[in-house]
This record gives C-alpha cells, structure tokens and sequence, in this order.
C-alpha cells in the first residue's frame, strides 16, 4: 500500500494498494458518518462494484443513494450534468454531504464537474477503476464536460477529499482499455524517467501494477504541487494530447483516448526529429515500446484536419500553441508554437 501525499489549494492524499474497495468505509468514516453519500458511476462499473460499495458505506453508518448515467465520453455532457445536478437536488443532498466518483475518467470528471458548482461547491471522493483515471484524471483536481465542439472545453479546478486505487479492480477491466490506460503510463516515462521507460520495455504487459501506478502518481503529484492551475510545468502533462484530442475528435471517438495520445506523442517526437531537436533513437524506442504495448502510433486523419482541431484547443494561447516536445526520453520542453507554423510541424509529424 502507497500513500502519496498531493499538496495543493485543498491537500490530500491518494491511496494505490489491493481490497480497498471493500474497505472503503474505513477510509471514510475519518470524514465523519453522519454524512450521506451520493454515488456518481456508470452503467459498465456501478453493476460490478455498486453493491460492495454500498455495503461497506453501510457497515460504517454511512448512508448511499447513486446516479448511474449510461457509459461513454459522449455522455460527459451537458445533458447527463444536468441530470446529476436535479438528481442531488431532488434527493437533498446538502454541503456537508459528499459526492463519490466510482468509475473511469468520464465518471470522474463529470463528478467532479458537479461537486465542483452543485451549492457552490461540495466535498468528493474519487475511486477511479480504470487505469487510465488512476495514474491522470483521478489526481490534480480538473473537472470538465465536453462541448459538440471539443472536450473539456467546461469546467473547473476542484481537489478532491481523498482518491482511493485499488488496483484490483483492473482485473475486471477489459484489455484494451487496460492497454488504453498504458499510453499514459509512457507519456510519464517520456516526460520524466528514462529508467521507468526501459523497466517498461522489459517488461510490457506484465509490470507490477501497485509501484509503477505510485510512480506515476508520484510524478502527478509533483507537478500539481508546483502548478496547480496548469499555467506553466503541469501543460507537460499535455504530450501528446494536443494531436490526440483532435484524433478523437475526428475520429468521432472510434479512437480512444489513450490510443490518441499514443499517435499523439509520435506525431510530435517524429516531427521533433525532423526539426533536429531530438534523435532517431528516442522516435525508434518511442515506436519499439508502443508496439510492445500493442498501441497505434500512426493516424490517416490529415494535417490539416489536426491543424483545425488544435485550434480550439485548451492551449492555445491567442496566436500560439504551447506543444509539449520530446527532447530526449525523459525529457520534454513547452515550446509555444505560432499558429502559423503549426500545420507544417503536424505534416512533418505525420
Ligand atoms: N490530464 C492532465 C492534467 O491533469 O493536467
């Protein structure tokens, strides 16, 4: 069990380790259990771990009701908001209650969104139970829905109380968002830790789950507790995100997240070769070490359809694009980019 300590506007700790879920509870109760809880899930994880959550809430006195939206990114919406915010309303859910995300990182950043604006504010948990929302959206406190015309593009920062990781819940998570969740795990070793990336390649689907999740986490947490609100090292996070979002987006999200980010991080590191900023050697173990993960690192979707979608993206700053570049492995820079030159950097990429 690995306890990392995030210290932000509210401090906080995250929790990796095994039989959490079931002990959720005991985890709680130090919040006080006069307190009701409103469970926010969805319909692929509320019907596999809604019961045991509920129950464990129950043996410490804690109360539960729950909202389950249906799952998928196209629910992160105004509409399923909506919903929620009527739901808590309706069944007077006040400030000193609490709002528990169960699920992955549409569940979490919806939740999170509510807690964020329902009575101005009210405290919740995050229990993410897909990798992907373990080692990224689960921590550092961003909360969003998505606009028809690109993701994320509402919402607010909000610490949560406590984010719990029980990192037996990925057993019950279907491969290829597991793999999904992985393109994440190498964004970090890109961005900060050459040894992480080689441990990675030696060891490709089977690596200890508990202690690279901590380590990524780690990474997180440091980033957050230097720039909570994303204005200067937290945009790193972004590598491959840029390109990514707009994959998905193109893709009308046929292409997941994490399999978006992987093209992503090769669209940059191969256009970041092509302008001499970084070497041959870190594009091929880029490529060798998403092939072992089974990950896409090429896309048909065109420069110019990418060019159109990084223009609205959440970082763009006025003429410029702030692109997180690769360097070296374990090293990326923030280079702002003019908007101008940013299609032929994307055709370079391609
Ligand atoms: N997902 C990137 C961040 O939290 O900043």
């Amino acid at each position: 069990m690995n306890t990392i300590s995030v210290k932000a506007s509210q401090n906080y700790d995250v929790i990796v380790g095994k039989d959490i879920l079931s002990n959720l509870g005991e985890y709680l109760v130090k919040f006080g259990n006069n307190r009701k809880a409103a469970i926010i899930s969805d319909s692929h994880v509320f019907p596999i771990y809604g019961t045991a959550v509920q129950d464990s809430l129950r043996q410490v006195g804690i109360s539960a009701i729950h909202y389950v939206f249906p799952a998928g990114e196209e629910n992160k919406s105004i509409d399923t908001y909506t919903k929620i915010l009527n739901f808590l309303a309706e069944n007077q859910v006040t400030r000193s209650d609490l709002i528990i995300a169960l699920g992955g990182g549409v569940v979490g950043d919806i939740a999170g969104f509510v807690a964020a604006t329902f009575l101005r504010g009210i405290s919740y948990i995050q229990i993410p139970t897909s990798l992907l929302a373990m080692v990224d959206s689960s921590v550092g406190g961003k909360t969003a829905i998505d606009l028809p015309t690109g993701k994320n593009l509402v919402g607010a920062f909000k610490q949560p109380l406590l984010v719990l990781c029980d990192v037996n819940v990925l057993s019950t998570l279907p491969e290829r968002y597991f793999i999904d969740g992985c393109a994440e795990i190498i964004k970090y070793a890109m961005l900060y830790d050459a040894e992480l990336f080689t441990y990675l390649l030696n060891q490709g689907l089977n690596f200890d789950r508990e202690m690279v999740i901590s380590k990524c986490i780690s990474f997180k947490a440091n980033v957050v507790n230097e720039d909570e609100f994303d204005t200067g090292a937290r945009q790193r996070l972004n590598l491959g995100h840029t390109f990514g979002h707009g994959i998905e987006i193109r893709s009308n999200f046929t292409v997941s997240h994490g399999n978006a980010v992987a093209i992503g991080m090769m669209i940059v590191t191969n256009a970041a070769v092509h302008f001499g900023i970084c070497d041959n050697m870190t594009l091929r173990s880029l490529r060798s070490l998403l092939q072992k993960f089974s990950l896409p690192y090429s896309t048909t979707i065109t420069a110019q359809e990418l060019y159109e979608s990084a223009l609205s993206d959440k970082k763009r700053s006025g003429a410029s694009v702030n692109l997180i570049i690769p360097e070296r492995i374990g090293h990326c820079n923030i280079t702002p980019t003019p908007v101008s030159e940013l299609e032929s950097f994307i055709e370079a990429g391609l």
